[in-house]
């Protein structure tokens, strides 16, 4: 009690006065880490915003193109062209005997990439009883491919299974196209597997289609044809960048 009566009031100690104090120093750092923290993050989404570059939307398809007219095949006279990419050989043949997957109106024409899917060798087609340049004791059972590089073969009426030798998948079958009004044959398309050099062994359609556009430059419109035959059999692919083992 004090002399009027009422209740003394104890003056604020020095401990008081530091709790006080403390209390506001944390405000303030809190305030003030709350607010950095606003701008960093603002700061970043700035930064996102103007450093975003659209992406362009690319969708990849096989290319279109024509290999030749169907009046001026003969049998067992190939013609040798490039797709889907300019520096991929291919070799289109009408064998004259119905083939899995054959076009035409006899279902005898085919066409298959010419790189050989042990190694990367340009490989060359061999008849039905005829010998390769680089082996004269063999004798192909059927229309196909030879490689003279290690002596793989392919047969050409069975969508170029492999029949011999150390390739390890069948060479790829070009997709083709009969247009009935004029004659015209057209590339639509690589089937599994990838071509040789490509990812090689991809079987997927996405894949194979991402594999083989990859590497070179797309085809557009119709197709070079180089010649009528690949016939030694033991170049190596230009643009084959993998072992395929
Ligand atoms: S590269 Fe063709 S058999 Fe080896």
């Amino acid at each position: 009690m004090d002399e009027s009566g009422g209740e003394k009031k104890t003056p604020p100690t020095d401990v008081n006065k530091d709790s006080e104090m403390g209390r506001r120093d944390f405000l303030r750092v809190v305030v003030t880490v709350g607010t950095v923290g606003t701008i960093i993050g603002v700061a970043g989404l700035l930064t996102d915003y103007l450093t975003f570059i659209p992406q362009p939307n690319v969708t990849l398809v096989w290319p279109k193109a024509k290999i030749a007219n169907i009046s001026a095949l003969q049998d067992l006279k190939p013609v040798n062209f490039f797709y889907p990419l300019t520096n991929e050989p291919n070799i289109l043949v009408k064998l004259g005997v119905k083939a899995e997957n054959g076009i035409g109106p006899s279902e005898d024409i085919v066409a298959f990439s010419l790189i050989c899917q042990h190694l990367g060798c340009i490989y060359a087609f061999v008849p039905e009883g005829a010998s390769p340049v680089c082996n004269s004791s063999y004798k192909m059972p059927v229309d196909g491919g030879y490689c003279c590089c290690h002596g793989s073969h392919y047969d050409f009426t069975k969508e170029g299974a492999v029949i011999g030798g150390p390739a390890p998948r069948p060479v790829p079958m070009v997709q083709l196209e009969l247009d009935q009004a004029t004659g015209d044959i057209y590339a639509t398309s690589m089937g599994p597997p990838s071509i040789f050099g490509h990812n090689t062994g991809a079987t997927a359609a996405a894949q194979v289609l991402a594999a083989d556009m990859t590497g070179g430059s797309v085809i557009t419109n119709t197709v070079s044809v180089t010649s009528t035959q690949a016939t030694s059999g033991t170049s190596t692919a230009s643009g084959s960048t993998s072992s395929g083992a």
